[in-house]
């Protein structure tokens, strides 16, 4: 059971990396419940990495992960997903091959209650009317944006209790830039918690409650999303590109 007042999620000094060296050298960083939180930074930073070692796809060697008061950092990135933590990744992640209603499927994948999975599929056809509209189109020849939402909507099959979304603006046009962070508000109105990496920082911050800034393997500075947008230090290193 998690107070309104705690933090869902908790990073206690974690420290992280792939070989000898490590690129998260210490983050610290809370996640509240039904907030968004946007995480920016500069590229290999780390950002993607911090998702990895929430949701196990990366071990850490130091430090604590904390969900809902209990260390998770020991546990599979299955038992994670177990516990509601779903990670929608930078890279694209459908089956292209596939349609987009087999895709939704593939998120569903731990449930065996069919009338669950039913429920579930209309709750994100209300976010995302494209599951149902595209259903049978194989999900490879849908725009990016149109498959980033699909992505999102297959992430919602589990109800999740975190949803970290990496970059799901990256490599879109402005359309589609748009309607992706119009997904994000949605979801958030609709109650989820979410931690959100962005290269478009301006966006990114504007959709969300609070941000951080991870700089070299740490967070350097917490706020709310608009404190961060208007902080001229943040302007400077990481608003400038992400205006036009
Ligand atoms: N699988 C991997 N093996 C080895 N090194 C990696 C791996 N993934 C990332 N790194 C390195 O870790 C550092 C941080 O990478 P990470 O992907 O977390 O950065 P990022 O902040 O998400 O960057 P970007 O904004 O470009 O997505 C980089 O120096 C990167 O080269
Ligand atoms: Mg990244």
């Amino acid at each position: 059971m998690t107070r309104i007042n705690e933090p869902l999620l908790q990073l206690k000094d974690v420290t992280a990396g792939y070989g000898a060296g490590l690129v998260l050298k210490g983050v610290n960083l809370d996640v509240m419940p039904g907030q968004i939180i946007c995480l920016i930074g500069p590229n290999g930073a780390g950002k993607s990495t911090v998702l990895k070692t929430i949701s196990g796809l990366l071990g850490i060697k130091g430090g604590e992960v904390i969900f809902k008061g209990h260390e998770i950092s020991t546990l599979s990135s299955k038992q994670r997903l177990g516990l509601g933590i779903v990670h929608v990744p930078q890279d694209r992640s459908l089956f292209p091959a596939m349609t987009v209603w087999e895709n939704i499927l593939m998120g569903a994948f731990i449930l065996k209650d069919q009338k669950l999975i039913n429920e579930r599929i209309e709750q994100a056809a209300e976010l995302f009317p494209i599951i149902i509209a595209r259903k049978n189109a194989a999900a490879g020849s849908l725009s990016g944006g149109e498959q980033k939402q699909v992505e999102v909507a297959r992430s919602l099959m589990l109800d999740p209790a975190l949803i970290l979304l990496d970059e799901p603006s990256i490599g879109l046009d402005p359309k589609s830039r748009k309607l992706v962070f119009e997904s994000i508000s949605l979801l958030s109105k609709a109650g989820r918690t979410i931690l959100l990496v962005e290269q478009n920082a301006r966006s990114g911050l504007a959709v969300s409650d609070r941000g951080a800034v991870l700089e070299a393997g740490r967070v350097a500075l917490v706020g709310t999303g608009a404190g961060l947008l208007e902080d001229p230090e943040v302007s400077r290193l990481y608003l400038g590109a992400s205006s036009k």
